[in-house]
């Protein structure tokens, strides 16, 4: 008997991952590989976080606290709201995930930009939602204007997402025009269409234009913001996030998720993170001067690229060495140097490089001049 699969999932293009160092390893022969593919945070995990999983892992018998009590009270302190608004996810992947499932049903739409990070769309059409592509600005930024027609011309239009900074980009939405698209859309069908602010690298920003977005949170009413400990904290591995939502959705999202989707060293390793304040501040230090050096280097080479507020660059490899992301990817992989082709983002003459330890950047500044 042929298997039906539904036309959606046929239709489903998988997540494009960061290429693994060991698979690099295996495949190429290379040694010694240093990997800026994922936007990982160069110094590791916070050690403090490694402690508290050492910890945690001789009751691994146990299921883990589905309440995900204690780190939600600590994340509910430190984002100055109460501990119903914030809902844990496997990664903030997973929080995307639940809201989608929670706001749509299949023949949904959700509006967002090109080349907005891949979770979205993937995750909308796994179940049956459409996703609704605005073009990019010239400047590669998100067209907020273009949004709203979108939105008031699709009844079905449930969802909005806007990662700020976005990925792959790195470009971002000012309060300046992000206010007031928010005031409209809270106007639109009462109300009932709902805007994801994800900021994912929200530490990193040094934008002064941009504002804490649990503000936003708590000025409209159909607003979430989603955050994560896979970058600052460096616990990609571990996959944790978290959302902060109004508690009536909340209360909904929590009935979509399953109890145990944040493991017991996924909790108390967030957690334990999270009071490391001198590894967050390393973190981000290490990242502002490696920006710095890599954006001075682009400059001087004469490699175009876009201003960047996350932990990592946009560069046209087209325009600068007439070959493609992905051709560059492949020959430097052979190097072991893992960077992030996106032509999967509609832009294949650009490759994404994230800023890795000062040692790292130099690596990568030797490879991208011996190309010349
Ligand atoms: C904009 C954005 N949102 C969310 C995520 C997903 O993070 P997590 O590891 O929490 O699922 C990423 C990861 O790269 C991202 O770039």
């Amino acid at each position: 008997m042929a298997i039906q699969f539904p036309d959606y999932i046929e239709k489903l293009k998988p997540y494009i991952a960061g290429k693994p160092i060991e698979e690099t390893q295996r495949e190429y022969g290379v040694k010694n590989v240093i990997k800026l593919a994922s936007n990982e945070n160069p110094l590791g995990p916070s050690p403090k976080a490694i402690a508290a999983i050492k910890a945690s892992l001789k009751s691994l018998q146990l299921y883990p606290d589905a309440s995900g009590f204690h780190l939600r009270s600590t994340l509910a302190q430190y984002e100055k709201v109460t501990f119903n608004e914030i809902v844990l996810g496997n990664g903030s992947n997973e929080v995307i995930e639940l809201l989608i499932r929670t706001f749509c049903i299949p023949g949904d739409l959700m509006v967002t930009s090109d080349s907005v990070f891949a979770a979205y769309p993937i995750s909308a059409r796994i179940q049956g939602v459409d996703t609704i592509f605005t073009r990019m600005t010239q400047d590669y930024r998100f067209d907020l204007k273009a949004m709203l027609v979108q939105i008031k011309k699709n009844p079905r239009v449930k969802l909005v997402a806007l990662p700020n900074p976005n990925n792959p980009t790195g470009t971002y939405v000012p309060d300046s025009e992000l206010i007031p698209f928010l005031r409209e859309v809270e106007k639109i069908r009462k109300g009932s269409v709902h805007v994801i602010l994800d900021y994912a690298y929200w530490e990193y920003v040094t934008a002064k234009d941009m504002s804490n977005p649990i503000r936003f949170f708590k000025e409209f009413s159909n607003v979430s913001v989603l955050k994560t400990f896979s970058k600052i904290y460096g616990l990609g591995g571990l996959r944790v996030g978290y959302g902060v939502m109004r508690p009536e959705l909340a209360s909904y999202v929590q009935k979509v998720r399953m109890p145990f989707n944040v493991s017991s060293p996924g909790l108390v390793g967030a957690q334990a993170a999270m009071g490391d304040l001198a590894f967050v501040k390393k973190s981000i230090q290490v990242n502002r001067a490696g920006m710095k050096v890599m954006s001075q280097f682009y400059k001087k080479e004469g490699i175009p690229f876009l201003p960047s507020q996350g932990n990592f660059f946009l560069i046209n490899t087209r325009q600068a060495f007439g070959m493609d992301g992905g051709d560059i990817f492949i020959e430097f992989l052979k190097k072991g140097l893992i960077f992030r082709p996106v032509t999967n983002y509609g832009m294949p003459e650009w490759l994404r490089v994230t800023v890795g330890t000062e040692a790292q950047n130099k690596i990568a500044m030797r490879a991208f001049q011996k190309l010349k």
